[in-house]
């Protein structure tokens, strides 16, 4: 008995020396992420920086009232953590002084944004204290800034920054010159600024640019004079939501090792012959929301190397033939496993046969993806060529059936997903789905039809009890959105009985 006191009283002994080892706690209007490592703090009654928990290495300071950042400002933070990510936003900053980061000596990531009161200059000067073999990517962002000091970047000539990211200011330009200071830097963003011109010397190292909404109207030139690269890293490259509108086939010369391009939300009217063909690597391609696009070129999607195409949203009329030629337009990207063409106004019903002859030349695809795209008929023998397709989507087309499903989906099936939700299907028979198809299938999705519930439909009834009611699944099948999704449209007296 005495003995288990005295354990007792030991215990609780060395719990309240743990508790009370000088450890903070986290007190509002701080909130603490022992696991994640975090804090964050958020109030405009706050101006100092009051300690955290020692696990802090990670801090949010958003909406404070902080003024002046100092080194000794910071002091809590830099004597009790190991503070790797800095992140200060709209904490009504005015002033920063030239040692403000000397005693963080682990940060890597610092962000300061949403201060349209903090002059550049005294951020530039403040770089000075970073730890220049810690410190690897920055982020400024609704700054308000216009233009940036040539020399921006010059106290950081020999860190090792590799990501800048200065999205959501009112930028002009894009000097390269002022990056060249930063011999390692791999990522630039500067999405929703007002860029107009752009000049890459100076990012030798660039791996990825992003610019996304702003005012370009022009593709930038991507070679110097002598005909080099001025960014000969370059993987990805996105120039979505800007004002192009022309582009051709000597647009992307010099950038032999881009894998991703996005030019989605332009204004191209005419996609060129060999727009693309310069970019041997090029594995990923989005073309969408293009609305205003009139024709496609032959060989415009000459691109050997390509796997991915977004095509989405474009609106584009290929019931139209004198817009484009089936027959070429995708036979110089046969290695194309993905392609998305959902919403445009692809060949209607007498011409299923052109469906065919565009995509006939496709036979690596793995994802094709057609919803909203006018389809009346499936064409026969097209999707037995494909013997990797895995995924199929004709999602809210105006597919009413077909005969001769081994001729639409042949008798050796790949294919794990088919999704022919609201079509106007009224009639799911023994031959519709040929029987390998439907031991293939993972996932198949016939919900929103016009199912009609008359003697015909009886198979399929017996089917879904089968394989759906029953407790012993039979298979690995699901059926997406069973039952609320397949009530009868037809005869109308018997409408949403599933
Ligand atoms: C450090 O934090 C303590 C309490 O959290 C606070 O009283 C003190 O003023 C802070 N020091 C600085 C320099 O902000
Ligand atoms: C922010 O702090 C300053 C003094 O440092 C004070 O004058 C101002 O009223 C504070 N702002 C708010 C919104 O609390
Ligand atoms: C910093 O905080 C802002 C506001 O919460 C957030 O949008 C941003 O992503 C954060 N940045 C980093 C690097 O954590
Ligand atoms: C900058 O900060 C110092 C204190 O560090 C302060 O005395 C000075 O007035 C500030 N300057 C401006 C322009 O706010
Ligand atoms: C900067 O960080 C390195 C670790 O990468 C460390 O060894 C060095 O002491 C730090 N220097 C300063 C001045 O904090
Ligand atoms: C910032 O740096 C850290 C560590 O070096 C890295 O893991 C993170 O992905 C970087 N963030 C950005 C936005 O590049
Ligand atoms: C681009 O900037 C470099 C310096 O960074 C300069 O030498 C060159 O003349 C500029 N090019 C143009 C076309 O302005
Ligand atoms: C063009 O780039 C190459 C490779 O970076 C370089 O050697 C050459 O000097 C550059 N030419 C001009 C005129 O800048
Ligand atoms: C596009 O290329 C095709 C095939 O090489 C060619 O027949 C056609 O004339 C070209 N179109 C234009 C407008 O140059
Ligand atoms: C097409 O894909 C195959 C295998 O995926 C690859 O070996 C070949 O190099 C690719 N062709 C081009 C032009 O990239
Ligand atoms: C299945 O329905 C189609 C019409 O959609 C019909 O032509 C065919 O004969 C039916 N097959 C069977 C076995 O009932
Ligand atoms: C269902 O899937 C599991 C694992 O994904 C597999 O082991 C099993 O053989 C499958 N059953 C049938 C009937 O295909």
């Amino acid at each position: 008995m005495n003995m288990i006191v005295k354990i007792y009283t030991i215990l609780i002994a060395l719990l309240i020396i743990e508790i009370s080892d000088g450890e903070p706690d986290c007190k509002k209007p701080c909130y603490c992420n022992r696991m994640k490592k975090m804090a964050a703090c958020n109030s405009r009654h706050l101006h100092y920086i009051p300690r955290l928990p020692s696990y802090v290495e990670q801090v949010k300071f958003v909406e404070n009232n902080f003024t002046h950042l100092s080194r000794s400002f910071f002091q809590n933070l830099t004597s009790f953590n190991k503070i790797n990510l800095l992140n200060l936003t709209d904490n009504f900053v005015l002033n920063i002084s030239v040692d403000a980061f000397a005693d963080f000596h682990y940060l890597n990531t610092l962000e300061i944004s949403k201060e349209n009161k903090l002059p550049i200059f005294s951020l530039k000067k403040a770089f000075q204290s970073l730890n220049k073999s810690m410190v690897n990517n920055l982020t400024f962002s609704g700054n308000e800034w216009e233009h940036l000091p040539l020399d921006m970047f010059i106290e950081l000539k020999l860190s090792r920054i590799r990501s800048v990211s200065m999205t959501s200011n009112s930028l002009k330009d894009l000097n390269g010159g002022i990056y060249s200071y930063l011999t390692e830097l791999k990522t630039l963003n500067l999405a929703h600024n007002e860029i107009k011109n752009i000049n890459l010397s100076g990012l030798i190292v660039l791996e990825e640019l992003v610019l996304i909404e702003n005012n370009i109207h022009n593709v930038p030139t991507w070679c110097n004079s002598t005909g080099d690269s001025f960014v000969p890293q370059l993987k990805v490259l996105r120039l979505d939501s800007n004002s192009i509108s022309e582009m051709n086939s000597s647009s992307f010369k010099c950038l032999q090792n881009l894998i991703q391009l996005r030019v989605d939300y332009n204004n191209f009217r005419f996609l060129e012959n060999n727009t693309f063909s310069d970019l041997v690597k090029l594995d990923r391609l989005h073309f969408s929301h293009i609305t205003r696009l009139k024709v496609i070129q032959e060989t415009a999607f000459n691109v050997p190397s390509l796997k991915s195409l977004y095509f989405q949203n474009n609106g584009f009329h290929f019931d139209k033939g004198n817009k484009f030629n089936a027959k070429t337009i995708f036979s110089y990207c046969p290695n194309l496993t993905t392609l998305d063409m959902s919403s445009n106004f692809l060949p209607s019903m007498k011409k299923s046969q052109l469906l065919k002859l565009m995509f006939i030349p496709l036979t690596k695809l793995e994802k094709l993806t057609l919803p909203d795209t006018r389809i009346r008929a499936l064409p026969f023998d097209l999707f037995p060529n494909m013997k990797f397709l895995k995924t199929l989507n004709l999602q809210g087309n105006f597919i009413n059936g077909w005969n001769d499903s081994e001729r639409i989906f042949g008798n050796k099936s790949s294919l794990k997903t088919l999704n022919l939700q609201a079509n106007n299907i009224r009639l799911v028979n023994k031959t519709t789905f040929p029987p390998s198809i439907l031991s293939s299938l993972e996932s198949l999705d016939l919900s929103s039809n016009q199912f009609s519930c008359t003697c015909d439909q009886i198979w399929f009834r017996e089917w879904i009890r089968e394989n759906f009611e029953s407790k012993s699944k039979k298979n690995n099948l699901t059926l997406i959105s069973y039952p609320e999704k397949y009530a009868c449209m037809f005869p109308s007296n018997l409408r949403s009985v599933a």
